[in-house]
This record gives C-alpha cells, sequence and structure tokens, in this order.
C-alpha cells in the first residue's frame, strides 16, 4: 500500500487537504486534487456528503465546547480554511479564546498564515501529528495553550489519514495524556461497516490510482481513541446525529463522531 500523504506533498500529485477543500466548493486546490474528488463523487454516492457532515459536526463539536467552557482549541489536521473556520466561531463566542492549528500540508499552512497574520490568539503549526512531542512542546503552542487548563482538541477527518502502522491511537495517547481534567476531544473518522462490496472495491482502487491513503476502521477502534474520557451525550454516532441543530438529510453511514471530556 502506498503511504498516505506523501511528504513532498508536490503539487503534481493529490492532497488530502485540498481534495477536501475541492469537496467543500474551495478553491485552493490543483487539478490532481479535483480529478480524484470527481472520481470520487462520480463513482460513490456518498462521497458529496462527506465533506459536509464532517464540516457541521466539526462546528457543533466546537460550540458544544464553547458551552463547556473551553476557551483554547488545538485543532490538528485543520486542513484548509473554509467557511466558518474554528478561529472563526471561537471568536464569535470569545475573542480572548486561543486556537493552534496544526497540519502537515504546506499548503495548508500557508493558507492559515496569510488568514491568521493579523488575527490576535491564533496561529498555524507546520508539523505532523505522528510526532505530537513536537507540537506539544512547540514554543507557539506554549504561548497559546495552557495545559494545565482545559483544552479542545480536534481531530476531525485526520486519523483516518494515519495508517495503522503509524498507530494513530498513540498519537490520540499523547494528547489525551498532557490533557488537563475538564479537556475535550473531538473526533470524526471514517467508519469501515457501511460499505457494500462494490463501494469497498471503488474506494481501494482510488487508493491504489491516487495514492492519498484512507484508512476505515471499526467501531471498537474509533472508540479506543476516547479510553480514560467520558463520551459526551449522545456518544459515538453517525456525524449528522451528533447534536443536531437542524433538521439534517439522512446519514451517510460512513462518517463516526463523538467527543470525550476527560475527567
Ligand atoms: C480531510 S482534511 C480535514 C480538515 C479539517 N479537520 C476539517 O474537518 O474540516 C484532513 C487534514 O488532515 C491533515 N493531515 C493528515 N495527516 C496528518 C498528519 N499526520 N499530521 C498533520 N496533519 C495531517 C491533512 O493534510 C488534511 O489537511
Amino acid at each position: 500500500m502506498p503511504r498516505h500523504d506523501q511528504p513532498d506533498h508536490g503539487l503534481d500529485r493529490p492532497a488530502s487537504s485540498r481534495i477536501y477543500d475541492f469537496s467543500l466548493g474551495g478553491k485552493d486546490n490543483y487539478s490532481k486534487d479535483r480529478d480524484v474528488a470527481m472520481q470520487a463523487f462520480e463513482r460513490l454516492a456518498a462521497a458529496r456528503l462527506l465533506p459536509r457532515e464532517n464540516r457541521k459536526f466539526m462546528r457543533r463539536a466546537v460550540r458544544h465546547l464553547l458551552d463547556a467552557g473551553v476557551r483554547q482549541f488545538l485543532d490538528i489536521g485543520c486542513g484548509l480554511p473554509g467557511r466558518g473556520n474554528v478561529h472563526e466561531v471561537v471568536h464569535g463566542a470569545d475573542p480572548s479564546a486561543s486556537v493552534v492549528y496544526v497540519d502537515h500540508d504546506p499548503v495548508a499552512v500557508v493558507h492559515y498564515r496569510a488568514l491568521l497574520h493579523a488575527v490576535p490568539n491564533a496561529t498555524v503549526l507546520h508539523a505532523d501529528a505522528r510526532d505530537p512531542g513536537a507540537i506539544l512542546d512547540h514554543p507557539d503552542v506554549a504561548r497559546l495553550i495552557d495545559f494545565d487548563r482545559p483544552v479542545g482538541v480536534l481531530m476531525i477527518s485526520m486519523l483516518d489519514l494515519i495508517p495503522d502502522e503509524d498507530d494513530p491511537h498513540a498519537v490520540v495517547r499523547a494528547f489525551r495524556d498532557r490533557m488537563a481534567p475538564g479537556s475535550h476531544l473531538a473526533v470524526c473518522d471514517f467508519l469501515d461497516e457501511n460499505l457494500s462490496e462494490e463501494e469497498r472495491a471503488i474506494a481501494d482502487e482510488l487508493v491504489r490510482q491516487n495514492g492519498v491513503v484512507v484508512t476505515l476502521r471499526p467501531r471498537e477502534a474509533i472508540a479506543g481513541y476516547f479510553e480514560g474520557l467520558d463520551l459526551v451525550e449522545p456518544g459515538l454516532v453517525y456525524a449528522p446525529e451528533w447534536r443536531p441543530d437542524r433538521p439534517f438529510d439522512p446519514p451517510s453511514g460512513w462518517l463516526l463522531a463523538g467527543v470525550g471530556v476527560k475527567p
């Protein structure tokens, strides 16, 4: 299997951040990214639903964390800026709250850097989640995040881009271990249980052809990210079913989402 997201993130090959940007109607993407997204749209009925299910869950989760009193946010695998970014939701509620974005894709980082240059209390870090120490101990993180106080850690459609051999559970554990009581973890991840044989074959083929590996995981593996945390109501559910704030279309069944709080 090819490794996920090639390290150089070259513009001549597709990258998950930019495929996702195109899928959300963004314009910060290139032809290779658009080709992959269009193939997925044409061949997988759920593909058009997923980015919106994901992004809406993210915003509802952030609002929930704000209501719970969280005032510092670490968004790991933030992607490219789009509509309703985390810092916009957060600063809409409290301009003094802090947000650190992290992505290993330099294009995503450059775009956030441009967007945030005049925004106090928010920054972006170019780092790889598979090296949690480089994030947790980074001076920019220390400047904005006090790990002795509750923090909201967002891993939204990011862990499914970390293959099993890179141990996504160890990645999450490293962040969980540093979180103070009252901290929250929000995860949205690809679930492997509702794909037909045909959909699975198409997904595998797209991965083989394009080299952007997404690992669909069983429910128990996704639940494992919340070890030692209490899942807030309604627990781990399809993304649109997590505390909906308006009527929603039938869920794709491909994205499982939840929020856990550290006791
Ligand atoms: C599908 S996008 C999701 C963006 C955003 N979290 C959202 O939900 O709107 C996934 C992002 O995770 C990033 N990513 C994947 N693996 C990563 C890693 N090991 N370290 C940091 N970022 C990573 C990708 O570059 C991409 O921008």
